[in-house]
C-alpha cells in the first residue's frame, strides 16, 4: 500500500500503474468534504514520493464515483465571508493542481455519479473513461453558486466554450452518450469493462501511444479562440442564460461572466478569477436560500424515514372515493407508481372523466417516448373504476376525495368504515376541515388521518400528512410510506383548520383583499408579487384555485381563526363570487380567460372587474412595491410562526419545504422562515409594528418577538 487515508488509498498494480481509490470511511457515498480534500493532498504527496509509479487510475470503492462537494459544510464555509472563502479555495485549488501536475498520466474510471466537485476531480485527470451506468455534470447553479474547484476553468478547455456554457448554466446531469459526444469523457464502456479500459488507457499513455502531456497542456493554457469569437460565444449565451434563469437567479450569469474573464488566461491565473467570482456568488442571499433548501430537503427525508419506522404495514391495494379533479389525480398517480387502486364515485360520468384524464396524461408520456403503449396499458389496468363498494374489504387504505363539505365527508367516511377491514387506514384529502373533527363520526379514529394532495396531483410534489388528535403512529407511518411510493414528499403536521399550507395561504389572500379594499389595483399587486418571485400573483392564483373554492375555504378558516382571518368588510373576492366570477373554471374571475392558440386559458384584463370592485374599495391609489410585499407577506409569515409556536409543524425546515412545494413560495428566498432570517428577525418584527393598525394578522407572534429579543435566527 502506497497510501491509506480516511478517504483515499493508493495501491500499486502491475506494470508501474497505481490505483488511486476514493472510498470515504463510514459513509455510503464519496463526497468532497474537508477531510477528503486534506486526504487528497496527502495521497498526492505519497504518489509524488514514489518514483516507481508510472501512471494512475482513479477509481471509487463505492457505487457512486464522487457525488460532489459536501453541501452540509457550505454554511460554515461561506459564513466567514469572501476572504475566508478565497482562502479555502486557494488551498483546495492548490491541492487539485498538485494532482493535475503529477509527473505521470492519470485516468479517471467513472463508475457512477460524478457531479460537481466529483466531476471536477475527473477534470483534473488527463483522461476520463465512463461506465454506461454513470452520470456526470456540474449542477452547482441549482444551489445558487457555480463550480469552484476549477470546473469553470477546465471544462471550457476540455469541451469548448459553447458546450461548457450549456453544461454549467443548465446544470444538467449528463448521460454517457451526451458526455462522450461533447468530449467531456474519452470513452464509454460497460460497467464490467471499466477498470480494464482505464488500465488500457493509462498503459497507452505510458507506452507513448497517447500524448498525455499534450492533452494535459490544453487544460493549462488559454482556450483556443480569438477575442472576437469569444465575445460572440459569450454574448449570445449570456442573453439566453439570463432570459431563462430570470433576474432572481444570478448564479448562471455570474458563472458565464467569470468564464468570460478567464478563458484567455493560463490555468493558475484563471483559477484565481474563478475563485474571486465564486466568493461573490457564494455570499448572495440566493445561494444562502438555495443551499438552505437542499439541507432542508435532506432533513425532511430523514424525518420521513423516522416516521416510517412506526409500522411495517405495506399499502398493496388502495382505494379512492371520488373520481373528480383530485380523486382522478390520486388514482392516476398511485397507479403510475405501481400501487393498484379502486376508484369509486357515485356518478358514471365522473368515473369516465377520471379514466379519461388518466388516459390523456399517460398518452402524453407515451408520445414523449417515456413509456411504451404496453406499459401504459399496465398502468391503466391498475385503476379499477366502480360505482359500488364490492372489494373494499381487501384495501389497505381508502383516500376520501369527495366534496369539501364536513357533513358529506362525515357520512361517507363512516359508511366506508363499516365496510373495510379493522386495520384499513382511512385518509381524507380535505383541504381545510379539521381531521380531529371529522374523526368524531368514526369508530376507529386511530386509523383516520389527513392526506392532503395538491392540484394537479401529478405535478405537485407535496403531500401534507395530517395527524388528528387520535391518529396512531402506525397510520402516520403507512401514509408517509404510501406518499413516498407515489413519488411525493410527505410532511407530517398536526391538525388544525387548513393544516399548515392553507392556514398560511389564506392570511396572504387576506392581505391581498385588504390592499384592494384600500384602493390598490389588483393587477399591480399581482405584478409586484410576481416580481417578488411568486409564480403568479394573488388575484391570478385565486382565479386558478377557483374563487368559489377560495371563498368556501376562507369561511372555514375564518371560523377557525376569527381573530385574524374573519374580515369585517366585504372583500373583492366575495364580490367576484357573488357575481358568478369563479375564475379560470368558468372563464371569469378577477381576469377573464380566453383560449390561446394551444387551447390553454390566457388571462385578459376586464374593465368590469374594476367596476365591480369600486363598490367596496377606496378610491384607487398607488402603493409602493415594498408596502404591497409587506402587506401580503406579513400575514403569511406570521401564521407560519404561529404554526411553529403551536407545534402544527415541527421545524422551520419542514415549514419552508412545505411552502416551496405546496404553494410555490419563491425557492430563491428559501421559504418563509429563511425569508425572516434574511430580513433579520428584529427588522421583521419592526415591520410588523408598522402595520399594526391593519389588525391581528400583522401582529408579530411571541415566537418572533422572543427570537428578536434573544438575537436568534431560524437557521444557523
Ligand atoms: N381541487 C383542488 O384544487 C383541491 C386541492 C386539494 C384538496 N382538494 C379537496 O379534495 C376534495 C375533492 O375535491 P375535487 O376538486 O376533486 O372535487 P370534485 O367536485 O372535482 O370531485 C368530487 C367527486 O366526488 C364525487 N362524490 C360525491 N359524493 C361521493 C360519494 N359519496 N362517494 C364517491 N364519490 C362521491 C363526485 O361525484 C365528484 O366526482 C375536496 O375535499 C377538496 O377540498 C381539492
Amino acid at each position: 500500500m502506497i497510501y491509506s487515508g480516511t478517504a483515499i488509498s493508493v495501491q500499486a498494480l502491475d506494470g508501474g500503474i497505481a490505483e488511486f481509490k476514493f472510498d470515504l470511511a463510514n459513509e455510503s457515498v464519496n463526497k468532497f468534504n474537508r477531510a477528503t480534500v486534506e486526504d487528497l493532498a496527502a495521497a498526492v504527496a505519497a504518489v509524488k514520493a514514489d518514483s516507481s509509479i508510472k501512471g494512475l487510475i482513479v477509481t471509487s470503492g463505492k457505487p457512486v464515483f464522487i457525488v460532489g462537494a459536501d453541501i452540509s459544510e457550505f454554511g460554515a464555509s461561506f459564513a466567514g465571508g469572501e476572504a475566508t472563502i478565497l482562502e479555502w479555495l486557494a488551498q483546495s485549488n492548490a491541492i487539485f493542481n498538485s494532482f493535475e501536475d503529477l509527473p505521470v498520466p492519470t485516468v479517471a474510471a467513472i463508475n457512477g455519479i460524478a457531479l460537481g466537485g466529483g466531476f471536477e476531480m475527473c477534470l483534473v485527470c488527463d483522461y476520463r473513461v465512463m461506465s454506461t451506468a454513470a452520470k456526470v455534470g456540474l449542477p452547482e447553479v441549482k444551489l445558487g453558486i457555480f463550480p469552484g474547484f476549477g470546473g469553470t476553468v477546465r471544462l471550457p478547455r476540455v469541451i469548448g466554450i459553447d458546450n461548457a456554457v450549456e453544461w454549467i448554466a443548465a446544470a444538467g446531469e449528463k448521460r454517457p452518450d451526451a458526455a462522450l459526444k461533447d468530449g467531456a469523457v474519452d470513452a464509454v464502456v460497460a460497467p464490467e469493462k471499466l477498470r480494464e479500459a482505464a488500465i488500457d488507457l493509462v498503459n497507452q499513455c505510458i507506452n507513448g501511444k497517447l500524448d498525455w502531456k499534450a492533452k494535459r497542456a490544453e487544460k493549462l493554457n488559454p482556450v483556443k479562440l480569438n477575442m472576437l469569437e469569444q465575445m460572440m460565444a459569450f454574448q449570445t449565451a449570456t442573453a439566453m442564460v439570463v432570459g431563462k434563469a430570470g433576474p432572481n437567479y444570478p448564479a448562471p450569469k455570474l458563472a458565464l461572466q467569470a468564464m468570460q474573464q478567464h478563458v484567455s488566461l493560463d490555468r493558475d491565473s484563471a483559477l484565481k478569477v474563478e475563485a474571486k467570482n465564486f466568493a461573490k456568488v457564494a455570499v448572495t442571499p440566493q445561494a444562502n436560500a438555495l443551499i438552505g433548501l437542499f439541507t432542508a430537503d435532506q432533513a425532511v427525508k430523514k424525518i420521513s424515514k423516522k416516521h416510517e419506522k412506526g409500522s411495517n404495514k405495506e399499502i398493496n391495494q388502495a382505494a379512492v372515493l371520488g373520481a373528480g379533479i383530485m380523486g382522478g389525480g390520486i388514482a392516476y398517480q398511485a397507479a403510475s407508481k405501481g400501487t393498484p387502486i379502486i376508484m369509486k364515485d357515485i356518478r358514471t360520468e365522473a368515473l369516465d372523466l377520471g379514466m379519461g384524464e388518466a388516459t390523456k396524461l399517460l398518452g402524453k408520456t407515451v408520445e414523449r417516448g417515456r413509456m411504451t403503449p404496453a406499459e401504459m396499458g399496465k398502468v391503466l389496468s391498475r385503476i379499477r373504476p366502480t360505482l359500488n363498494y364490492g372489494d373494499f374489504k381487501t384495501v389497505d387504505i381508502v383516500i376520501e376525495a369527495v366534496v369539501e363539505n364536513p357533513k358529506v365527508k362525515a357520512a361517507v367516511l363512516s359508511e366506508v368504515e363499516g365496510l373495510v377491514a379493522e386495520d384499513t387506514i382511512l385518509a381524507s384529502n380535505t383541504s381545510t376541515i379539521s381531521i380531529t373533527h371529522l374523526a368524531k363520526s368514526l369508530q376507529r379514529p386511530e386509523n383516520f388521518i389527513g392526506m392532503h394532495f395538491f392540484n394537479p396531483v401529478h405535478m405537485m410534489p407535496l403531500v401534507e400528512v395530517i395527524r388528528g388528535e387520535k391518529t396512531s403512529d402506525a397510520a402516520v407511518a403507512a401514509t408517509v410510506k404510501l406518499a413516498q411510493k407515489m413519488g411525493k414528499t410527505p410532511i407530517v403536521v398536526n391538525d388544525c383548520p387548513g393544516f399548515l399550507v392553507n392556514r398560511v395561504l389564506f392570511p396572504y389572500f387576506g392581505g391581498f383583499d385588504m390592499l384592494v379594499r384600500d384602493g390598490a389595483d389588483f393587477q399591480a399587486v399581482d405584478k409586484v408579487m410576481e416580481r417578488f418571485g411568486w409564480p403568479m400573483g394573488p388575484a391570478y392564483l385565486l382565479d386558478v384555485v377557483g374563487i368559489d373554492t377560495g371563498v368556501h375555504a376562507a369561511k372555514i378558516m375564518a371560523e377557525g381563526f376569527p381573530d385574524r382571518m374573519a374580515p369585517d368588510y366585504k372583500s373583492g373576492t366575495e364580490i367576484m363570487f357573488e357575481n358568478n366570477r369563479f375564475g379560470q373554471k368558468n372563464g371569469k374571475g378577477y381576469y377573464v380567460y380566453e383560449q390561446d392558440k394551444k387551447g390553454k386559458p390566457k388571462k385578459v384584463v376586464d374593465q368590469t372587474t374594476y367596476e365591480l370592485l369600486a363598490a367596496t374599495s377606496a378610491e384607487r391609489k398607488e402603493f409602493e412595491a415594498q408596502e404591497v410585499i409587506d402587506r401580503c407577506m406579513i400575514p403569511m409569515v406570521n401564521e407560519v410562526a404561529r404554526c411553529l409556536e403551536e407545534g402544527i409543524v415541527a421545524s422551520a425546515a419542514e415549514a419552508d419545504m412545505a411552502l416551496i412545494m405546496g404553494i410555490g413560495f419563491p425557492p430563491f428566498r428559501g421559504g418563509a422562515c429563511r425569508y425572516v432570517d434574511q430580513i433579520g428577525v428584529a427588522n421583521y418584527v419592526a415591520q410588523c409594528e408598522k402595520y399594526a393598525h391593519l389588525g391581528k394578522a400583522y401582529e408579530a407572534p411571541q415566537l418572533l418577538r422572543d427570537m428578536a429579543a434573544a438575537n436568534k435566527k431560524f437557521f444557523g
